[in-house]
Parts: structure tokens; C-alpha cells; sequence
């Protein structure tokens, strides 16, 4: 494929960013082409490594995974899309073998694709090589990493792009759209969430060729994220996965550019959720693992308020029998979305008291970058959407222009999670929310994709 951006789609935005996000000279001309590494090639890695290989302003020079398997699979993707073998790194399972690659000094950007533990340390010693990031969610585990990847960012100066697709679905930018355009009026309340079972991602049987479900292993015995991912909940109590709704309410509300968060709490239920599933798995109740005590509840419930006045609520439900749904919701003065019903109610246009269909709504407010890119994002991930999140890392990198979600953006929105652990561990405190742009957000302008 073709690289079909239009470089002014990005530009526009690195102008209004100039000043708040210096460049350093190392990244002062534009390119056709980016040599880019990665680091996890396992189940995600592999989904965006396709969407790399499918285009011709991309070179795959490394990847490294400490899974040789993982690797292999990499390997074989790159082989059959005809290009040049790249260099591979982890061979020998050694954790640290992503410094060689980032020291090796010819990376023009890495995608990190690993275990949350992993993101904050591997994109660190990124952009200490001078290496831009695009991190897959979240940005770090602790508040404290996130701090330390925001230094590092202002530091080093090395872009660094959190790589949060759901801002890219079609309805979730038809609805930017709208926003901007005034059409929910004045915003007042935004909800979203990470409302997805992953009970068959959690647990498997450990064989490499079924990551989904049949088994009732995590940890050591498991296989890809129910190697690490259950970890998190039986160690945690949080809203674990912020990004995917918070992403685009954050975008809607211009948190950071004019707006910010100011203060946060959440609830959790009880745990039952995931010993349920267990105990009912065949063999299950027999398992060890049915000991499990998981600290996470099933349903979290964080509340988030905005300095403009806003609320925006998020649900995090990863445990229960349930249909995949973000949730979102977006309300203003004069009506609102609701993407479970894919319904719209706007006052003077739609029937009091009644919901109407969104798609006319979709067809006329159908953001500029899906109208021009729809054919080219067909048959990418998730609905298209991996499309063009690998798209603007890309392009943003060529044209060395600011990324459009950046490190504020990343660390504001990754950071609800280590906040909502607190509050829960604090009796469901309200907490205030930190300013990790020291004030910037004051002056800093809307940017995202326009
Ligand atoms: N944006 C999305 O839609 C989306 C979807 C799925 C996963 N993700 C995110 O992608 C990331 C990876 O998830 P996944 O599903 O691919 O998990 P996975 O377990 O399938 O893959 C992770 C890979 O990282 C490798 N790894 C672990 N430690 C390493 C190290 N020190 N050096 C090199 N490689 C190492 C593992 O061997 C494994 O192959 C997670 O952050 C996850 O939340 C995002």
C-alpha cells in the first residue's frame, strides 16, 4: 500500500503543538521512508506488524520478543509479504535484549507492543537512545512511571505516541465532528469504558495455537496475555484499561488543550466474575487456580471531573458474561450519543422523548480522514481503526511532526488507573488529579486529526 496520508492532516496539528513540544534538531527534515523496530511480536505485535508490512513508506528492520514462537510467527508474516528479512533480537529469552536493538542506532521509531509492566522502561530507554515510541495502552503501571515517561519525554525531547485506536473508530470521529461543530450543544457529561469479557483471554490451556479459552491457566502455564493480563487481576483493584474509553472522551472534552481533569474517584464491586468462570470450566473446580483470590472487581466505576465542568464516567467490566461494548455516551446541552443503540437524540431534529438512527448522522458527519481513507483501512484491525492509528505514528514520524496523542495525552490517560487503585484502596476517595502539563493546558490548543 501506498503511504495516502495527506501530511497536512498532520502538519496543521504540529503547528498549533509548537512551542509546547519542542523537536530537537536530530528530527529536523522529513523522510520518505521509516526504518521501524519492535518489541512484542505476540498477539497485538503481529496485528500491527501486518499493518507495517502493508506499506511501502515502512521498512521492518528488528524485532525482538523473548518468545521464540511469538517470534517465529513475526518472522514468517515478514516472509510472506515478500520484504527484506528484519534483524531479530530475544533469541536467547534474555528481558534486556530490546537495549541491543535501540542501541544498535538504526531505528527511525519502535512500536512497543509487551506486557503493561514492560511500556514504561522500554519506551525510557527509547527515547534515552533517541528512538521515537509508539506505545501500545497503557503508558506505564505506577504514577510514578508515568512521570518518569513523561521526563524522559520533556527531556530527551524524543516523540513518543500512545497508541490508543479506539480515538480512530468511524463513529467515534464522526462524533468529534459533531462536537466541533456544536451540535450536542455544550458538552456536560461523556461516558465510556473497557466493557469487554475477557474471561477466554485470561484463562487457556497454555498451547500456543488456542490463546482463547479451553483451559483454566494463567501465569507460567498460561499463553500470551493470560500470561501476564490475569496477574494484574488478581494483584489489583483499578480501573486496569482507561484508554479505549477515555481516549476519545479526553479528545471530545479537549482535556489537555484548554480543559483538564481535576479530580477522581472510583468504585469497585466484589470479585466473583473470574473464580466463577474457573469453578466452571471442565476440571476447573479441581485446579489449583480455583484458590485464586482476584482482587479486581468486576464492575469499577470511575468518575472524573473536568476543569470546564464536565463529568466523565468510565467502566471497566472485563469479568462477567457480557457482549463487547465501550459504552460511550456523549451529552450536551442539546442531545446526545449512545453508541449501544447506535442512537441520537438532538433536540429540534429528532421526535421528543425518541431515539433516532445514527447512521445519517454517520454519513454526514463521516470525519475527512475516513471519507479519503476507508478502502485503504478495509480488512485492518478492529474494524479498520488499526489502520489508521499505525497511519498517523507514521506519518507524523516522516513528516517529524508532533504526534497527535501525545505524551500528555498518554500519561493523563493512563494515569486513572494507578488514581482509581488509590482511591479504591482509600475507601472510594475522591483524590485530585495531577497536572502533568504544569499548566500548559491553559494555552495549548485542540489538535487531535484535524
Ligand atoms: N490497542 C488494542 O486494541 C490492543 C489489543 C490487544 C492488546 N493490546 C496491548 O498490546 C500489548 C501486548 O498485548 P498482546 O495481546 O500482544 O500480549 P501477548 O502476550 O500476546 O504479547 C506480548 C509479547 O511480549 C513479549 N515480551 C514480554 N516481555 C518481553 C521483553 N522483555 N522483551 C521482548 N518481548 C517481550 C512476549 O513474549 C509476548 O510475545 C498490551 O499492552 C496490550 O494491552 C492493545
Amino acid at each position: 500500500m501506498k503511504s495516502v496520508f495527506n501530511r497536512r492532516d498532520f502538519l496543521t496539528a504540529g503547528a498549533a503543538l509548537a512551542g509546547s513540544l519542542m523537536m530537537p534538531t536530530a528530527f529536523a527534515a522529513t523522510r520518505e521512508r521509516v526504518r521501524i523496530g519492535m518489541i512484542g511480536t505476540g498477539m497485538r505485535g503481529q496485528v500491527l506488524l501486518q499493518e507495517l508490512l502493508r506499506r511501502d513508506d515502512v521498512e521492518v528492520v528488528a524485532l525482538c520478543d523473548i518468545e521464540p514462537i511469538m517470534l517465529g510467527r513475526a518472522l514468517k508474516q515478514v516472509e510472506k509479504s515478500g520484504k527484506a528479512k528484519p534483524k531479530t533480537f530475544g533469541e536467547d529469552r534474555d528481558p534486556q535484549a530490546y537495549k541491543r536493538m535501540l542501541d544498535a542506532g538504526t531505528l527511525d521509531g519502535v512500536i512497543i507492543a509487551t506486557p503493561w509492566e514492560w511500556h514504561a522502561q522500554m519506551a525510557i530507554a527509547a527515547m534515552q537512545a533517541k528512538v521515537p515510541v509508539g506505545c501500545e495502552v497503557v503508558a506505564g503501571v505506577t504514577l510514578q512511571d508515568h512521570w518518569d515517561v513523561l521526563n524522559t519525554q520533556l527531556k530527551t525531547g524524543t516523540p513518543y505516541m500512545l497508541l490508543e485506536n479506539v480515538c480512530f473508530r468511524r463513529d467515534v470521529m464522526a462524533v468529534l465532528q459533531m462536537v466541533r461543530s456544536g451540535l450536542f450543544g455544550e458538552l456536560i457529561h461523556l461516558q465510556g469504558g473497557y466493557q469487554h469479557d475477557l474471561r477466554a483471554v485470561k484463562f487457556n490451556s497454555g498451547d500456543p495455537a488456542k490463546p482463547y479459552g479451553g483451559g483454566v491457566e494463567f501465569g507460567a502455564k498460561g499463553w500470551s496475555e493470560a500470561k501476564w493480563r490475569t496477574e494484574h487481576s488478581v494483584q489489583r483493584n483499578g480501573e486496569l484499561y482507561p484508554s479505549h474509553g477515555i481516549g476519545p472522551c479526553a479528545m471530545y472534552t479537549n482535556i489537555n488543550r484548554g480543559n483538564r481533569f481535576t479530580r477522581i474517584n472510583s468504585f469497585a464491586t466484589k470479585a466473583r466474575g473470574l473464580h466463577d468462570y474457573i469453578v466452571k470450566q471442565p476440571g476447573g473446580a479441581a485446579s489449583p487456580n480455583a484458590k485464586t483470590q482476584f482482587k479486581l472487581g468486576d464492575v469499577v466505576t470511575t468518575t472524573l471531573a473536568c476543569e470546564n465542568g464536565e463529568t466523565i464516567l468510565l467502566q471497566h467490566d472485563t469479568s462477567l458474561p457480557r457482549p463487547y461494548s465501550l459504552g460511550f455516551r456523549v451529552q450536551g446541552t442539546d442531545g446526545l450519543w449512545m453508541d449501544v443503540n447506535n442512537s441520537i437524540h438532538i433536540e429540534g431534529k429528532s421526535k421528543p422523548h425518541q431515539w433516532e438512527d445514527f447512521q445519517a448522522y454517520q454519513d454526514k458527519y463521516d470525519h475527512p480522514l475516513w471519507r479519503k481513507h476507508a478502502k485503504d483501512a478495509e480488512g485492518a484491525g478492529h474494524g479498520g481503526m488499526d489502520f489508521f492509528v499505525i497511519q498517523s505514528f507514521i506519518e507524523a514520524l516522516k513528516a517529524r511532526a508532533p504526534m497527535p496523542i501525545d505524551i500528555y495525552d498518554a500519561v493523563t490517560w493512563s494515569a486513572i488507573t494507578p488514581l482509581s487503585e488509590q482511591s479504591i484502596a482509600q475507601n472510594f476517595q475522591t483524590l485530585d488529579f495531577p497536572d502533568f502539563t504544569a499548566g500548559a493546558w491553559k494555552t495549548r490548543k485542540p489538535i487531535f486529526a484535524l
